[in-house]
């Protein structure tokens, strides 16, 4: 595959804690090496939002074989921006209150990790690759030649959440920072202490703290860290 520096395509890894700034500066390092993006977590979003829109959710909580059956034939596909769940674009929708409530349960259910695993390797097979999500370094691939751990203070993170749903939606309209902040500690929690695929950082990975960095400055050191690797 071709990428605009020309060098030889590696997977770049970048796992984090909800609300870390993984998407942001996941999408313009992408888009500064002309590699792909993957936003793992909205193809978790997309089963959830299948998931809710069959009626599913609650028979799942004591058995999840059913889910099997809608895994199936499931099609996610990213194009430029915009996330399509069979056929649908889907971008808005997955990213509404319904979904983010149940997506770290239904993540949490092992035929749904293992499904999405297969795709994401398959979508990540030619690599020149930056895919974001929790488990990337660790279990879809634990070979990606660099892998990035970002991390961010918990009120931090509340606080740019808060700006960006207020832009969306209105501050009125907003959950306060407190509420967030409140939703974030319990989605880090549930993603930490599950089972399958667990939020953990690869001990090759590189930690970057972002609690006081803007978001130049943090695309600035991903990208540096990238070069390096592409360039050594
Ligand atoms: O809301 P935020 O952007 O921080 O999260 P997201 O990246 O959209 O991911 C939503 C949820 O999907 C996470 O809280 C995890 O429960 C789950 N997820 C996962 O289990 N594994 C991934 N590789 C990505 C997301």
């Amino acid at each position: 595959m071709e990428n605009r520096i020309g060098k030889r395509p590696i997977i770049i890894a970048i796992d984090g804690p909800a609300a870390s700034g993984k998407s942001t500066t996941a999408r313009i390092l992408a888009g500064k090496l002309g590699y792909t993006y993957i936003d793992t977590g909205a193809m978790y979003r997309s089963v959830t939002l299948k998931v809710l829109r069959a009626g599913m959710l609650d028979r799942l909580r004591h058995d999840d074989r059913e889910v099997a059956g809608l895994l199936e034939g499931v099609d996610i596909e990213f194009r430029g921006d915009r996330v399509f769940l069979d056929g649908e674009d889907v971008s808005e929708a997955i990213r509404e209150n319904s979904v983010s409530r149940e997506v770290s349960f239904v993540s949490s259910l092992k035929p749904v990790r293992d499904r999405l695993l297969e795709l994401q390797q398959q979508m990540g097979a030619a690599r020149a690759v930056v895919m974001d999500g929790r488990d990337i370094g660790t279990v879809v691939f634990p070979d990606a030649e660099l892998k990035i751990f970002l991390v961010a203070d918990p009120r931090e993170r509340a606080k740019r959440r808060h700006a960006e749903l207020s832009l969306k939606g209105g501050v009125d309209a907003a959950p306060t920072v407190e509420e967030l902040e409140e939703e974030i500690r319990k989605r880090d929690r549930d993603d930490e202490e599950r089972t399958h695929a667990p939020l953990k950082r690869h001990p090759d990975a590189v930690v970057v703290d972002t609690s006081l960095s803007t978001i130049d400055e943090q695309v600035s050191r991903v990208f540096q860290l990238a070069m390096n690797v592409l360039e050594g």
